[in-house]
């Protein structure tokens, strides 16, 4: 493993989540791994509960020293089993913060209070409208002159944690689904590297 070009010891140990495509996986990772100085955090492990998800690949090739772990969760009765996996991953890897990146299942009660503070989300809407899932497409076609992106913490309740980042997205008259949700992941890309550097460097707290 050649991970110590990545580690400094100030530096918070993170965890990724992500069920898809990964292209915030990928952005934060090439985010922390080309920073100049040392801007807080370390991803030490990326998660997908997905086995056939583009993401596992896309990682392997681009950080090839970051560990991978393919842990299937594709229905409720797999839950116990993931969440068991990822807290021995969490363990091993001395992780600090878990950092869901287009990670598209709920994760139970009880795991999220283990680790209150811990969990960051990043959701395609301007939170608390449009929770829950194909939030770019309900913002439009409701209609809505704004939408935007929302990181926040994951509590209990889905999409309703303290926000820590807000960005908003004009939702222009020639706008196409396919152009608004081009415009939503830039400033997604944007703005959850942003978060996270907020996080490490404690310039951000909830409550
Ligand atoms: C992103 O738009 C993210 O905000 C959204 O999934 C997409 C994943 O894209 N997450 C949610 O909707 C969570 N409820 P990516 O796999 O390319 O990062």
């Amino acid at each position: 493993m050649t991970s110590n070009k990545i580690n400094p010891q100030d530096n918070k140990n993170c965890v990724i989540l992500a069920s898809g495509n990964g292209s915030n996986a990928l952005n934060i990772i090439n985010h922390f791994l080309t920073g100049k100085k040392s801007n807080g955090i370390n991803i030490v492990a990326v998660v997908s509960n997905v086995a056939a998800a583009p993401v596992i690949e896309k990682v392997k090739k681009t950080a090839p020293f970051i560990p991978v772990f393919a842990i299937p969760f594709n229905n409720l009765s797999e839950r116990d089993v993931f969440e068991s996996e990822l807290e021995k991953i969490i363990k091993n890897y001395g992780v600090e913060l878990i950092i869901l990146a287009g990670f598209m299942k709920v994760l139970s009660k009880e795991f999220v209070s283990k680790f209150s503070h811990k969990i960051i989300n990043i959701h395609p809407s301007l939170l608390p409208s449009f929770k829950g899932k194909d939030a770019i497409k309900k913002a439009y076609d409701y209609g809505v002159k704004y939408t935007g992106v929302t990181i926040h913490y994951v509590t209990e309740e889905v999409d309703s944690g303290p926000i820590i980042l807000q960005e908003v997205v004009k939702i222009d008259e020639g706008d196409t689904i396919e152009s608004l949700e081009a415009k939503i992941h830039n400033i997604e890309h944007e703005i959850y590297p942003v978060a996270l550097e907020l996080l490490a460097n404690k310039a951000y707290k909830a409550g």
